[in-house]
């Protein structure tokens, strides 16, 4: 009879299994040897399956070692790893010392603990390879040296619990926790950890998280928090986050939060403590603002009294405390400004802020390191004089909502990082936004389809009508307006009638057409005769008029006096002053639709401005340099796509304003806006 062909394996089969198998007996001698006692029940004699606390598979492998609270002593062997079948590791509440022995690539390995030994140091690359690893404890070993959360662990998806409380650990958490799927349990207490919580803990299913009493401290914000929302006990307290305590709302189970001695600033979210589960809260020593919390529920609540509630009993802050509070947080509740503005009289010595009587009128956090950005609610402070915000680094826009502070002179928003438009200021005040690289940036760098193509129309249009008028060339807007407008000559006879009829506001486009001439032969004929626009006297006021038509009719498409229309809608300012800003996009020319959100924020300032300029009355109509100033961010921004007749006109539209500027001065000898801050004559019209 042949030999089977399976005997070859067979043989090796077996032959490996004896080999392990008396490399576990190998081991667990060692074992034995180390230890001070010998466990009770383990003998050299006797096979190590036998031995008390240890358990062996049918293969007689070593799967189970457990000799928790032994009084062991001793070192352990340094390399543990040909117990490739070991699952459970027990040696918690022993003396043991020396290295934590190499584990590496034990995949069955389940669960280890280590707590409460006297363990010197974490070898690298101990925990590599633990492929079914579940439960890592090595809380209470005072004496290991310094080591950090092994990057190893990453290998070990199955992870559901590391403890290594007061155990030496120190620098950052890293990130890959967040990361792993099912990850209830973090407990690092009493160590030097420090940095932030990760960013990668942002919706993982942590349910236990005990951070505190770090040596350093962590820092960084908390806000992670209110997206782990399987979050039941939250222990951060002696550690320096700082920022406010995010609402914390959705997390149903959460039971215990200890937040005390930190440098958490901001308003306590009224929700926190009607919390359901909520048994528990500590915030003592912080620099908590505004109202004290209320505990409706009865729970242990602890505030302390060193944070900087506006009252001692809780409910509403005084209104300015409220308001100043909103810009507070709009800068992330900087820790400067929480630990001055306390109590509830904004007046009684807060830095920063300047009162006259009980009323803020300047606020200077000049060159204080904020980010974030400026709260409208600035707007609610109405006797400001003056906000002072620069050499920060605030990102964001300028709140079209600071224009309505009517006190208002002053505005340096300058060397920050804002971007956006510009609102609409009145001319009293002075606005500083230089050394913003972003303001102004309209269309971002997306501009593309029709929205692009369209905005770029526009742009070309708003570019040259903004040259034009600051060169007082009126004609070339003309040009470019026959240009683009078949039936121009129709129209400018139009408005010539109506300005002979006395209508002051298209008698002023009419003289302006009038003056600098290029207009068809017949209307000048037929215009000569009334008031300023017969003689040819022009002042600026007028001229800004102009613009703000010009403006209107770039952005609706539409003639200043259209007589197919209904009556109501004929006179394109008299409408245009109508429309409300919730419909300019249904009031837009349709080439501008499908603009996207950040192009329509220009399109607001351009429609606000023509309003601004097209005013019944000469007075408060602006000056051209407030035009520049609007329009001069979305000039830079704003490029032409249609090129066909650049230089046409004598204006290069791919130049910059400045640039073209320059180039006028240098032509004509004329003053510009940006030599001085205004261009407007005191002249006015009557
Ligand atoms: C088994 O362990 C002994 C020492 O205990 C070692 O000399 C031997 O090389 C090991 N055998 C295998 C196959 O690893
Ligand atoms: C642990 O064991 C693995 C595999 O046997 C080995 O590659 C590694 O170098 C060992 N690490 C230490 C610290 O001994
Ligand atoms: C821990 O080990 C150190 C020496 O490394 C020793 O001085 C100390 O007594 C040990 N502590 C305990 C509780 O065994
Ligand atoms: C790991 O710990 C959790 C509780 O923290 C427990 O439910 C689980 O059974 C442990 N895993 C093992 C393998 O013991
Ligand atoms: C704590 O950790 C920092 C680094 O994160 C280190 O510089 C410092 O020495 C550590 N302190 C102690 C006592 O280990
Ligand atoms: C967490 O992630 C969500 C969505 O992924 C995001 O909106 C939120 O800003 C993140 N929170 C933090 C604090 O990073
Ligand atoms: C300014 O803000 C933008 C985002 O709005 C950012 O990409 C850029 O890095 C910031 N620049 C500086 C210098 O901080």
């Amino acid at each position: 009879m042949p030999p089977s062909p399976f005997l070859p394996i067979l043989l090796v089969t077996s032959c490996y299994t004896s080999i392990v198998a008396a490399n576990d007996s190998a081991t667990m001698a060692e074992f034995l040897t180390t230890l001070t006692p010998p466990p009770s029940g383990w003998s050299s004699s006797t096979p190590s399956c036998t031995w008390k606390g240890i358990t062996c598979d049918s293969s007689r492998r070593v799967t189970t070692i457990s000799l928790a609270s032994q009084s062991l002593s001793g070192s352990l062997p340094s390399d543990l790893t040909s117990l490739t079948s070991l699952r459970l590791l027990y040696l918690q509440r022993n003396a043991l010392s020396g290295p934590i022995p190499n584990l590496s690539s034990l995949v069955s390995l389940q669960e280890v603990n280590l707590d409460n030994n006297n363990f010197t140091s974490v070898p690298a690359s101990v925990f590599k390879g633990l492929a079914g690893l579940q439960n890592l404890s090595i809380s209470n070993n005072p004496n290991l040296l310094p080591w950090t959360i092994p990057a190893d662990l990453a290998d070990s998806p199955a992870l559901v619990s590391l403890q290594a409380a007061g155990s030496n650990v120190f620098r950052m958490i890293p990130e890959f926790l967040g990361s792993l799927s099912s990850f209830p349990s973090l407990r690092l207490s009493y160590n030097n950890v420090s940095g932030p919580i990760p960013s990668s803990f942002n919706g993982s299913g942590i349910q236990n998280l005990w951070l505190n009493n770090q040596l350093i401290g962590m820092d960084g914000r908390i806000d992670v928090l209110a997206s782990m929302t399987q979050l039941q006990q939250v222990w951060l307290h002696m550690n320096k986050f700082s920022g406010p305590i995010p609402d914390l709302s959705s997390c149903h189970s959460l039971f215990d939060i200890q937040l005390r001695d930190n440098d958490l600033t901001g308003i306590v979210p009224s929700t926190l403590t009607s919390l359901p589960s909520l048994v528990s809260v500590n915030l003592d020593s912080n620099k908590l603002q505004g109202p004290m919390p209320d505990n409706p529920r009865n729970i242990k609540l602890i505030l302390g009294d060193s944070n900087s509630f506006c009252r001692d009993v809780p409910g509403p802050c005084d209104s300015q405390v409220t308001t100043l509070l909103e810009i507070a947080a709009a800068l992330g509740y900087p820790l400067t400004l929480a630990e001055s503005w306390t109590g509830n009289d904004a007046c009684a010595g807060w830095t920063y802020v300047t009162c006259q009587g009980k009323d803020v009128i300047v606020i200077t956090l000049s060159k204080q390191g904020l980010w974030g950005t400026i709260s409208p609610a600035f707007a609610k402070l109405t006797p400001l004089k003056s906000i002072y915000l620069n050499d920060n680094d605030l990102t964001g826009s300028i709140p079209s909502s600071l224009t309505t502070l009517t006190q208002l002179q002053t505005l340096d928003v300058s060397n920050n990082n804002l971007s956006g438009s510009v609102p609409t200021f009145p001319p009293s005040v002075s606005l500083i936004t230089s050394g913003n690289p972003l303001i102004g940036k309209i269309l971002g760098d997306r501009s593309s389809g029709s929205g692009g193509s369209a905005s770029g129309g526009l742009v070309a249009g708003v570019v040259v009508a903004v040259l034009v008028l600051l060169g007082g060339i009126q004609f070339v807007l003309y040009k470019y307006y026959f240009s683009k407008r078949r039936n121009m000559k129709r129209r400018w006879t139009r408005i010539n009638e109506h300005g002979k009829q006395g209508r002051v506001n298209d008698r002023a486009v009419a003289s302006s057409v009038n003056q600098y001439g290029e207009i068809p032969d017949e209307m000048l004929s037929e215009g000569s005769g009334q008031g300023d626009y017969a003689t040819g006297r022009v002042t600026t006021k007028v001229d800004v008029y102009a613009f703000g038509v010009v403006l209107m009719e770039l952005l609706t498409g539409r003639k200043a006096l259209d007589d197919s229309l209904p009556d109501e809608m004929t006179h394109l300012v008299a409408w245009f002053r109508r429309v409300k800003k919730e419909d300019i996009p249904k009031a837009l020319d349709p080439t501008l639709s499908h603009l996207d959100e950040e192009s329509m924020e220009g399109v607001y300032n351009v429609a606000e401005l023509a309003g601004h300029c097209t005013a019944r009355e000469p007075n408060p109509r602006p000056d051209m340099g407030h035009a520049v100033n609007v329009m001069a961010p979305l000039v830079e921004e704003w490029k032409p796509v249609a090129r066909a007749d650049e230089d046409s006109y004598g204006i290069n539209v791919n130049m910059s304003l400045p640039q073209a500027l320059e180039r006028w001065q240098t032509d004509e000898g004329i003053t510009g806006i940006f030599d001085s801050v205004s261009y407007s004559h005191p002249e006015r019209s009557r």
